[in-house]
């Protein structure tokens, strides 16, 4: 237990950089297999898990004799690393263990109430009418005692314990450990009740989400088949167009304004969400919170850990008054969020985001992705998903460097759905933050129109431009794309050493959240 335990930190060491990793080759896409139903929309159904295979058995070898910045991180590998990373992702841990490893009895569990965490989420207009988008899980949370909890925090903090933080720290690092140790719930109805809402929650800076409460729409629905094995539950399901005493939902394709509607999950209040019927036409930004919105500075292992897991979220610079700015003075701009973190932490960044950017929709990694191939393709995922649904609608993309998937699904969503991404936005880190040691690559920008995207360093890059109007590059703003690899530490630049980096960013990035939690629970 004890190396065990050594090796979890490890791993833990590598989970915040696990986001900065370059993808491997292309795998198997687990994108959705479309079963057929007889509703507007197939309900999405996530493919089955298939066999992690070690992408690059090789680049192992490269991780003899590591020296620099990465063993001072990392220590040294577990031996169930080096000898070949294991089928961790596959055997995805479902609620029972979390319960087993808890000690907690059936009849325990059975006495606390069932949660629902309800994404908020968006419709498309069809022919039939408004189709909303259902997204969330069902859990239940044992009570774990507060020592217990701070065991199990504790494998989260690499080189500190929770005892040795300041009180709001060690309830933010509490908090987040005992939502990871939930018990997803499978195989259970989920039904739900909609009203038209008034604001989204307590509708963040003020500046709310641009949207208008629809004149009726209170409805009652029931999903269709029950929640998976790992709780998940996610499916469009047509809205009847209801009157209530201010009228009816407006039609999606003669109006551009976003309607609100609140969704209380049936049974518990813990799953009250607000989304937004989302017109035909119009503008909306996808944008990416970890160290874009917030500061986490995940290239910097120890650091993103304690952000992550300890620290009250805080906004990156003056990034509110950006988004407040683009709530007020574009007409209709729909907000949405989405992230790869995991699902179990959704809350918080709700949380977050609400107090302190516009209102908006929300996306977060679904427990199914839980194998190398799918962890490391689910932002493109996410982003087909909702490219998918509005094929009229143009978006801005918002995200920063460190992520290596954004830097190639970001411009390949330009290239899949021509003409739907008006500009992209990326916040180069490696720029001013010194402490960003992590190469990025540009290659994915080459080919596309140069007056569509932009490379930043503040905030205030992003004033006054004229996005509406298709205005996406402040001149002002030296951009230095080589459409390479750049960004390497110490003035490095040459192939091999390129190579040397990437490689060992590759084993990091087959170490995933998923591993983290099985780890724990092992
Ligand atoms: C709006 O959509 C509905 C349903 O698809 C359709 O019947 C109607 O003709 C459309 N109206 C316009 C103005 O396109
Ligand atoms: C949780 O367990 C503690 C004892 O470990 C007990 O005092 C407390 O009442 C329990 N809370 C709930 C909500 O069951
Ligand atoms: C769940 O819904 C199905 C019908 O879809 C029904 O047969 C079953 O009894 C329901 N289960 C519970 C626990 O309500
Ligand atoms: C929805 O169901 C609840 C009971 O679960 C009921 O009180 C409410 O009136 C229903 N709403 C509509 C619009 O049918
Ligand atoms: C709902 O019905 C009303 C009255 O027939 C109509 O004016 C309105 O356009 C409809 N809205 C939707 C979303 O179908
Ligand atoms: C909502 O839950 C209550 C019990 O909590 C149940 O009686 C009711 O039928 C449910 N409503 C729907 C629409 O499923
Ligand atoms: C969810 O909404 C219900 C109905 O408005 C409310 O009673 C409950 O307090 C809300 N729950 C939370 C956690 O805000
Ligand atoms: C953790 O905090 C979030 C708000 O940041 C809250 O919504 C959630 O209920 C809390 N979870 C637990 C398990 O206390
Ligand atoms: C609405 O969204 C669904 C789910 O993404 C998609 O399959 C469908 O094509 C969309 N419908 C329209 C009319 O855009
Ligand atoms: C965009 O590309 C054109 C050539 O196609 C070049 O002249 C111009 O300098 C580029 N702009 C930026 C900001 O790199
Ligand atoms: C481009 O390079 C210059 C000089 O190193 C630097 O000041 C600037 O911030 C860089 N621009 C971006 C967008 O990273
Ligand atoms: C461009 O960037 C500079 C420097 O951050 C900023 O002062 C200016 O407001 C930005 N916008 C435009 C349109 O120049």
């Amino acid at each position: 237990m004890p190396k065990l335990l050594r090796s979890v930190r490890i791993l833990l060491a590598l989970l915040p950089i696990t986001f900065a990793a370059p993808a491997p080759a292309p795998a198997p896409s687990p994108i959705v297999s479309a079963a057929p139903h007889p509703m507007i929309t197939p309900r999405a159904s996530l493919a089955d898990r298939t066999t992690s295979k070690l992408e690059d058995r090789d680049i192992l070898s490269s991780l003899e004799g590591l020296g620099g910045f990465l063993t001072s991180a990392i220590g040294s590998f577990p031996d169930y690393v080096a000898s070949g990373v294991p089928n961790f992702f596959q055997d995805f841990p479902t609620g029972t263990a979390v319960q087993k490893s808890l000690g907690i009895s059936d009849n325990e569990l059975a006495a606390t109430p069932t949660q629902v965490l309800n994404i908020p989420a968006y419709a498309n207009w069809t022919d039939q009418g408004w189709n909303l988008r259902f997204r969330g899980n069902v859990y239940k949370q044992p009570n774990i005692s507060e020592s217990k909890l701070d065991q199990l925090a504790d494998i989260f903090l690499v080189g500190t314990s929770i005892k040795d933080l300041p009180p709001p720290q060690q309830s933010q690092a509490r908090n987040l450990t005992a939502e990871i140790f939930v018990v997803q719930q499978g195989n259970v109805n989920v039904s739900f009740n909609i009203e038209p809402a008034a604001k989204q929650g307590s509708d963040g800076t003020g500046t709310g989400s641009n949207a208008v409460t629809p004149g009726g729409g209170s409805q009652n629905i029931t999903l269709v088949g029950q929640t998976t094995v790992e709780g998940d539950f996610d499916q469009f399901v047509p809205l009847a167009n209801i009157s209530g005493p201010g009228g009816y939902l407006l039609p999606g394709n003669g109006t551009q304004k976003l309607q609100r509607l609140n969704v209380y999950a049936n049974g518990t209040d813990t799953g009250n969400a607000t989304s937004f019927l989302v017109p035909e036409e119009g503008l909306t930004i996808i944008s990416d919170i970890d160290d874009i919105l917030r500061v986490t500075r995940i290239y910097q292992p120890a650091d993103g850990l304690l952000n992550s897991f300890a620290k009250a979220f805080t906004p990156w610079m003056n990034m509110p008054e950006i988004y407040a700015n683009w709530s007020q003075s574009i007409p209709d701009f729909h907000f949405h969020y989405l992230t790869t973190t995991p699902e179990q932490v959704t809350r918080n960044y709700m949380d977050f985001i609400y107090k302190t950017y516009p209102g908006g929709s929300f996306d977060t990694r679904p427990l199914n992705f839980s194998d190398v191939s799918a962890t490391l393709s689910i932002r493109k995922f996410l982003l087909t998903k909702i490219f998918q649904t509005y094929p009229k609608r143009k978006f801005v993309l918002m995200a920063d460097t460190s992520n290596s998937d954004v830097m190639k699904d970001y411009p390949g969503m330009a290239t899949d759905f021509p003409g739907q991404v008006k500009c992209i936005f990326l916040r180069n880190t490696s720029a001013t933050d010194s402490g960003d040691k992590f190469p990025y690559n540009t290659s994915g920008f080459k080919g596309l129109d140069n007056s569509t995207y932009m490379f930043f360093t503040v905030p205030d890059d992003l004033k006054g431009l004229d996005i509406v109007n298709g205005q996406c590059v402040n001149t002002t703003i030296k951009q230095n794309i080589t459409f390479s690899e750049q960004g390497l530490p110490f003035g490095l630049s040459k192939k091999s050493a390129a190579g040397r980096v990437r490689s060992k960013l590759r084993v990091v990035a087959l170490v995933g959240w998923s591993t983290l939690v099985y780890a724990m629970i092992l």
